[in-house]
């Protein structure tokens, strides 16, 4: 049986091996191609950091199952899948824009045990194992604890359909003046990331994929916060809503009452 700590310390060691050459492309690595619109961006440092990080975790771990953004899905037979997006917020780095990260996550039989979220631009290593709770670059980490949604600063993404879009910037013109204020940080799983660290008070997006959340989910459960769909039913990305448990049921009622999850 897999050990949550070992395989953390496995993707730590990975994601640190893959960093330094994220952070070098970053801002000097031109798109390669789209994927699912004209604004979804997709470059070589992308595809060379998921090799990277298949290859050595499937050296150390042959027997394991991968689920990763740019193309590796392998069914693997020990119970443990590594879920993975090589560089989340990939506009970000093409940008040369912190707020871009490697995220490496896993589960065992299905449960989310790891979750390991590089910030290459500010060398900040988000780390986390079901039951040993989560740190950043190795101090303990906690959700903000925020209770009062008019003083929450609530961060969201955007899709990239044009339809999508629009709803979720009508969403926007409803939420914003009942909160702090809204940050768009440009990854899913910085985002995550922040809210576990209590630099966010929470977080939500519609039409994420399991690469994004997989790690953010992890972290921000040992951090103490709740990561869910509206209800707070566990997620595959449809729309998650991550927060500390004081904010959570007043913050999933407003975005209830706007449509939120069907933006
Ligand atoms: C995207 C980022 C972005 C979020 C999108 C994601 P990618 O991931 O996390 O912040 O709003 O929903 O798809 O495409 O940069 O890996």
């Amino acid at each position: 049986m897999a050990d949550p700590t070992t395989l953390r310390d496995l993707a730590l060691e990975v994601a640190r091996a893959v960093a330094p050459e994220i952070r070098r492309l970053a801002g000097g690595t031109p798109p390669d191609g789209t994927k699912s619109s004209a604004t979804d961006l997709v470059t070589v440092a992308d595809r060379w950091s998921e090799q990277q990080i298949v290859t050595r975790l499937l050296d150390a771990r042959p027997d394991d199952g991968i689920l990763a953004e740019e193309e590796t899905s392998l069914a693997g037979t020990s119970g443990v899948r590594w879920i993975i997006d090589p560089i989340d917020g990939t506009t970000n780095f093409v940008y040369g824009l912190a707020g871009y990260s490697i995220s490496i996550g896993a589960e065992i039989d299905g449960e989310p045990v790891v979750g390991v979220i590089l910030d290459p631009a500010l060398g900040n290593e988000f780390v986390a194992a079901l039951g040993a709770g989560a740190t950043c670059n190795g101090t303990p980490i906690r959700v903000s604890g925020q209770s009062d949604l008019a003083q929450a600063l609530v961060a969201t993404g955007f899709g990239y359909q044009a339809d999508r879009r629009r709803n979720q910037a009508v969403v926007l013109v409803e939420v914003l003046p009942r909160i702090r204020d809204i940050r768009r940080g440009g990854g899913a799983a910085m985002d995550l990331a922040n809210v576990a660290a209590g630099r966010l008070d929470a977080y939500f997006e519609r039409g994420l994929s399991p690469w994004d959340l997989a790690a953010g989910t992890v972290l921000v459960r040992e951090a103490g916060g709740t990561i869910g769909d509206l209800d707070g039913n566990p997620t595959d990305g449809d729309f998650v809503l991550a927060a500390p448990p004081e904010l959570r049921d007043a913050l999933a009622e407003l975005l209830r009452s706007v449509r939120a999850d069907q933006a």
